[in-house]
């Protein structure tokens, strides 16, 4: 049996109420209901990043995150961010230093290196790799994306 709750929950600043499964995961319903395709489903299983979303403030893997669980919370998603302008820095640091090829990991890596923006300090390049860790890239062997968030997070982006 598919049973479906109601739940009502904020996303990117909009109050919202939906029928939804119970089984549905968070990113599947912000991309297959809401339309919000910046998160990515890769791996599924929580291991990949690409799904990497903020609930109430705090960084989670939409993959591993029920919808229903989000009744009554916030979710920000890479579009939120972008537009109220919070990843600017990071956005244009990315794309000086040519931080993305194909683009899949990427909203998931910003929203990352995003937390370690927000804790105002500065950061090595290991503790950079560290923080990142749990967001696989395929494609650019991470160089550049170390430079881009290490130029932010030091002060320079
Ligand atoms: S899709 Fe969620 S961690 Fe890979
Ligand atoms: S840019 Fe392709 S997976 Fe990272």
């Amino acid at each position: 049996m598919d049973k479906s709750l109601d739940i009502e929950l904020t996303v990117n600043g909009s109050r919202l109420r939906r029928r939804v499964a119970a089984r549905t995961h968070l990113v599947d319903f912000l991309r297959e209901e809401l339309g919000l395709t910046g998160s990515h489903a890769g791996c599924e299983h929580g291991v990949c990043g690409a799904c990497t979303l903020r609930v109430d403030g705090e960084i989670v893997r939409g993959c591993l995150m029920l919808a229903v669980q989000a009744n009554g919370r916030r979710v920000d998603t890479i579009e939120g961010l972008s537009d109220s302008g919070e990843i600017a820095r990071l956005q244009q640091a990315f794309h000086r230093h040519n931080a993305l090829q194909c683009g899949f990991c990427t909203p998931g890596m910003v929203i990352a290196a995003q937390e370690l923006v927000r804790q105002g300090r500065k950061a090595s390049r290991e503790e950079i790799r560290a923080h990142l860790s749990g967001n696989y890239c395929r494609c650019t062997g991470y160089q550049a994306i170390v430079d881009a968030v290490e130029e932010v997070v030091n002060g320079q982006g």
